[in-house]
């Protein structure tokens, strides 16, 4: 009998017709691919990271991220009423701050009135029901954009400490629902949620971004809050992660997760997938990644140029987050996806 593999596979287990099984099998019709798809993305995966800026009425495209937007609070709240009706389950706001207000300590930080405080109380008061994350770290507010309080050239880490709980504290009283620390400061999540507690916040939840690297892809963020003028030529690599590294991640997970983080974030996103799939497999909590701007920029760019297809690389990328295990994605894309998941445009 002739064999289509030629014989090439000799004595093999295959007995019969080579070969018995045959993976385009399933792969052959649209209904079978969808009957055998093993990860999925869902519009309450994504969260959604915004910029606000001061004033009213007005919003601009971030020149380094085509397609994202500073928006004044008045022009932000429809912005996240139509989230929220696409169904994405939280934002993440992130303020732009005047260079007038920036300091060496960061103290705009703790002004229970500054933009991102007012933020949460507006979109709060405007009856939105998503949820609200805000950042906790001192680089939108410090003179020299680091996110901790500099001193001799060192960013002092339990001064900061101190400093970054009253900014939680803060913005908790602003109604904030989520508090995520992004600073990478040692001991924060633990003095966090006491200081939460203390204050009677026990409800207002920890996401900590456990494992965040000293990354060259946060790049167009710091154009965007205009923190990357204030940093200059200076890194953040004594507190931010180093990309070679693996186990030490895990060692910042397991330490956040006893000091009581809720969940537990990775950052950037789609070159640490292998960190995102680490972290969910060894601890099995809430994992959420941050595809951050850098990554955005990229897709965004080459689309722009007609290099790659904006829509289909935007999917597929989120889809593999899902596949490393990520119960959620921060995305620029948030909306645009959520739009395409559910067929509008
Ligand atoms: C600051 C912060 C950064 C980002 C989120 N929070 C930048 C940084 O650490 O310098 C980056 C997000 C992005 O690049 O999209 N604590």
């Amino acid at each position: 009998s002739t064999r289509p593999d030629g014989g090439f596979f000799g004595s093999s287990p295959f007995q019969g017709q080579f070969p018995q099984t045959r993976l385009r099998r399933n792969r052959q019709s649209t209904w079978s691919r969808a009957l055998t798809q093993e990860k999925h993305l869902h519009v309450s995966n994504l969260i959604w990271p915004v910029f606000v800026i001061d004033g009213a009425n007005h919003e601009e495209e971030v020149a380094s991220m085509p397609g994202v937007f500073r928006r004044t609070i008045d022009r932000l709240l429809p912005a996240l009423q139509e989230a929220e009706t696409l169904g994405i389950p939280a934002v993440a706001i992130f303020p732009v701050t005047e260079s007038r207000l920036k300091d060496p300590e960061g103290t705009e930080a703790i002004n229970p009135e500054n933009l991102v405080c007012r933020t949460v109380r507006a979109i709060k008061e405007a009856g939105l029901s998503l949820g609200v994350i805000c950042d906790v770290a001192l680089d939108p507010y410090t003179s020299h954009g680091h996110d901790g309080i500099l001193r001799n050239g060192v960013i002092v880490n339990d001064e900061t400490v101190a400093r970054l709980c009253q900014q939680a504290v803060v913005q908790a009283q602003a109604g904030c629902d989520v508090i995520a620390p992004s600073d990478m400061m040692d001991g924060r999540i633990g003095a966090i949620r006491n200081a939460l507690d203390e204050a009677q916040f026990q409800h207002v939840q920890l996401l900590s971004y456990a494992a965040k690297y000293a990354s060259a892809f946060y790049g167009p963020f710091r154009d965007a809050v205009g923190s990357a003028s204030q940093l200059g030529q200076g890194d953040k690599k004594t507190y931010q992660m180093n990309p070679a590294n693996t186990d030490e991640a895990i060692r910042e997970v397991a330490m956040d997760l006893a000091e009581g983080a809720d969940m537990i974030m990775v950052k950037p996103g789609m070159p640490y997938l292998d960190i995102v799939h680490r972290v969910k497999a060894t601890f099995g909590v809430p994992t959420f990644a941050y595809q951050v701007s850098g990554e955005y920029s990229m897709i965004a760019g080459a689309a722009e140029k007609g290099w790659v297809n904006r829509e289909l690389v935007m999917l597929e990328s989120l889809l593999a987050f899902r596949r490393a295990g990520a119960d959620g994605i921060l995305t620029y894309f948030a909306v645009e996806a959520a739009r395409r998941l559910k067929n509008i445009q």
